[in-house]
């Protein structure tokens, strides 16, 4: 089996499950060109509730592919709010593509989002509640993606290559 991988990761977040898929993949051959690849991994991390820009030109460019998307976001804790960012990440994909499989958890973010939610809720208290909700959704993204992201990930793609 032929495979080709992209993974777009700012931070290391996103880049810590291509890894795992890497290592599920061993033994399999990698190629650069996705056209000739029977598989093909975009990993991307969201922004903007979407793919990030170079994921979003890359899957652009796939005609009949096999595909695997896999991605991390800020936000969630919440299969709802991850499928919405998967179909918004598959929208830039056209209809000759079979998207077999998808994977999304949250990734930490940096500390300055954190500071930047607790100056707006000095700065704007009747929105202190909703900041709360912010800066707790954010300590909740502080550890992950974890082990237990890692190990639903490897049955999603398991599961998903399985149909290959
Ligand atoms: C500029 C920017 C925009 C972001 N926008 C969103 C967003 O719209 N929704 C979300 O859930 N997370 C958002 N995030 C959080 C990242 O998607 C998240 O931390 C992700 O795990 C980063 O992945 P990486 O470490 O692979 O770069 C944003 C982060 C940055 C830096």
């Amino acid at each position: 089996m032929k495979y080709a991988m992209f993974c777009s990761s700012a931070t290391g977040n996103t880049g810590m499950l291509g890894q795992v898929i890497e290592e599920l993949l061993a033994g399999e051959t990698k190629v650069e060109n996705p056209e000739e690849a029977d598989l093909v991994c975009v990993g991307f991390w969201t922004d903007q509730g979407g793919a990030d820009e170079s994921s979003r030109k890359l899957l652009k460019t796939l005609h009949n592919r096999k595909i695997f998307l896999f991605g991390t976001a800020g936000f969630g804790d919440s299969q709802t709010y991850f499928d919405g960012v998967l179909d918004a990440v598959e929208d830039n994909l056209n209809d000759s593509n079979d998207v077999i499989g998808r994977f999304m958890c949250q990734g930490k973010m940096p500390q300055a989002i954190r500071d930047r939610y607790n100056k707006l809720k000095e700065e704007v208290p009747n929105q202190g509640a909703h900041y709360d909700l912010m800066i707790s959704n954010f300590d909740k993204a502080l550890t992950h993606p974890d082990q237990e992201d890692l190990v639903r990930l490897k049955a999603v793609f398991k599961e998903a290559a399985a149909k290959l």
